[in-house]
């Protein structure tokens, strides 16, 4: 998702209640994301997108605490998902977000996304935004159940995929309303 312009589950929640994506045998935790994960994140990302973020684009991330927050999903073995965000002022700009595809649809990247936006709340965010391919539905569904909707196009915003993207916004994040929003989906 935000690519160029950068180089600039204890438990599951309410839907797994063993906490167990299946085939892992042990629980899902969701922690900060250190040098020892980059990994196992650049092995997702090489899976999941055309122009996969490498190791040192990561590792840049990680030396940019201050207007960075980016998760990890670990079950006992490995690394399942992540998530990032950028912060500008009251603004966090949501970089990457993947799960691996053997591990979908267990409400990973609904926990990724829950913490990563607390935290960027607890920081001062008012207000979230993204990129996302206008053919990727799936995304879409996930932030629209956190309250994104559609902002406008960026055109061909993945030119080597010849494809637009959709800008989406969820307005309003540090207010009590938005904090039952993300109570109801368990995160
Ligand atoms: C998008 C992605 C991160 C979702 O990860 P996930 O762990 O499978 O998502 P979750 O299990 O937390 O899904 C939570 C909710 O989001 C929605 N959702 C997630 N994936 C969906 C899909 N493929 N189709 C429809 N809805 C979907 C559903 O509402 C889902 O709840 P449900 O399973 O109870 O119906 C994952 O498919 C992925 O890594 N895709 C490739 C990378 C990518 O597209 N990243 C986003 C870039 S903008």
């Amino acid at each position: 998702m935000f690519t160029e312009q950068l180089a600039a589950a204890a438990d599951l929640g309410p839907d797994r209640a063993d906490g167990r994506p299946s085939g892992s045998g042990t629980p899902t935790r969701i922690e900060p994301m250190k040098r020892r994960h980059i990994r196992g994140v650049v092995a997702i990302e090489n899976q999941v997108n055309h122009k996969p973020w490498s190791e040192s684009l990561f590792l840049g991330e990680l030396r940019m605490p201050t207007s960075r927050i980016y998760n990890v999903a670990l079950d006992a073995h490995r690394v399942l998902g992540f998530c990032g965000l950028m912060l500008i002022t009251d603004e966090g700009h949501i970089t990457n977000v993947a799960v691996d595809p053997t591990v979908r649809r267990l409400g990973i990247a609904r926990r990724l996304l829950g913490k990563t936006i607390r935290e960027a709340v607890d920081r001062g965010v008012t207000s979230l935004t993204l990129e996302v391919r206008m053919s990727n539905k799936g995304a879409q569904e996930l932030y629209r159940r956190f309250g994104f909707f559609p902002g406008g196009i960026r055109h061909r915003y993945y030119a080597e995929l010849n494809e637009d993207a959709l800008i989406m916004w969820a307005h309003d994040v540090s207010t009590e309303e938005y904090a039952k929003r993300l109570e109801g989906l368990g995160v």
